[in-house]
């Protein structure tokens, strides 16, 4: 398993994504100050990622902090979720994750905890969060495998893969399920502009296990498609609204259109976690705008003529009409997805939360 995320001497510790695949270096967080620092510039990423990574962020704070009594604690506490949900507004895991945690804090505290049992509480919640993920990502990439052929060339757009999870991964969880069912699947990795999510890290997990990756410029796919090199898309989600749009990185939405257009089919991989019910459809999801940089450089190096403007949206939205399924651990949802991802939602899974998103 890819260690995204975890913890070493009461410290967490994640692999610096920035960093990959010329370095392996990891990057300590000592406080949740340096967890939300981490999410923002990007060290882990990843929707179901930086949901592990806020839990985790509370309980170092809450295992760090030096409150003489439960109120001081839950005055942390709170503070330290507010800081965590202000990191990145895309992916929904993080406010799931923050949202549970508060659940389970505000349950605690209510049952009369002391404050020593209100940190092992917190700590509890934020390993079973972890442990959940990876659990569901292996089941979801069950339910995947079997719509993906016997021998099968995938196309996916930017990493959802175990860096971008717990582990295992949602898009590659089910690339990695179909291949230890022992299919012959090759992957084709879109690179990703501008941060390249899967030139250097959809290629990297895949590599290092043997599963046969071919990388290409984002530009590329539609002659790739035309060409009838591509039997199947799985892409991950950021998060998915009520009515199946599915917000994803920036590019997946072209995608999308093109597999259409060439009948291939759009899977989209994700934990029942990524589901927002209360947004009723992709509009309503907010799109983070990043730095210009990441446009205008490679690293120190200018590409874009000085003067000219930059649009970098890090994320898109496909409607709901473009998807074949959406895979969760709970099962397929097919369309008409108002009614699939209302079901999905309610029932009591292997998550421990009982379906509540
Ligand atoms: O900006 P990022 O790298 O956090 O964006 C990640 C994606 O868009 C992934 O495809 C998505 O989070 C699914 S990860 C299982």
């Amino acid at each position: 398993m890819l260690p995204t995320i975890d913890w070493e001497d009461g410290e967490v510790l994640m692999i610096d994504q920035r960093k990959l695949p010329s370095r392996e270096v990891y990057v300590r967080c000592r406080t949740a100050k340096d967890v939300a620092k981490a999410i923002r510039t990007m060290v882990i990423r990843g929707a179901p990622a930086i949901g592990v990574a806020a839990a985790m962020g509370l309980a170092l704070q809450m295992q760090r902090s030096g409150a003489t009594g439960t109120t001081q604690l839950a005055t942390e506490f709170y503070r330290t979720c507010d800081l965590l949900a202000a990191t990145r507004p895309t992916a929904v895991n993080l406010f799931w994750a923050i949202e549970r945690m508060k659940r389970v804090f505000a349950e605690a505290l209510r049952a009369g905890q002391s404050t020593n049992e209100l940190k092992a509480t917190i700590s509890a919640e934020s390993a079973r969060i972890h442990d959940e993920d990876v659990a569901n990502c292996r089941a979801l990439g069950l339910h995947g495998a079997a719509v993906v052929p016997t021998e099968a060339r995938v196309l996916t757009h930017c990493n959802a893969g175990a860096l971008a999870t717990g582990g295992y991964g949602s898009a590659l969880g089910v690339v990695r399920a179909a291949v230890e069912a022992g299919k012959r699947v090759s992957v084709y990795a879109d690179e990703t502009r501008p941060f390249f999510q899967g030139a250097r890290l959809t290629a990297w997990e895949l590599v290092r296990e043997g599963i046969d990756t071919t990388v290409i410029a984002d530009g590329m796919a539609g002659s790739l498609m035309r060409a009838g090199r591509v039997d199947l898309v799985v892409v991950g989600a950021d998060r998915i609204a009520a009515n199946g749009d599915v917000a994803n990185k920036i590019g997946t939405y072209t995608v999308a259109v093109l597999a259409r257009e060439h009948e291939v089919p759009f899977y989209v991989a994700a934990p029942v976690s990524t589901i927002d019910l209360s947004t009723s459809d992709g509009t309503g999801i907010p799109i983070e705008e990043r730095d210009e940089k990441e446009i205008t450089h490679l690293g120190s190096t200018q590409l874009t003529a000085t003067g000219a403007a930059v649009w970098n949206p890090a994320f898109d939205v496909t409607p709901a009409s473009f998807v074949a399924g959406i895979i969760t651990e709970r099962g397929i949802c097919r369309a008409p997805f108002s009614e699939s991802l209302k079901e999905v939602c309610a029932v009591v899974g292997p998550t421990s939360d009982g379906g509540r998103v």
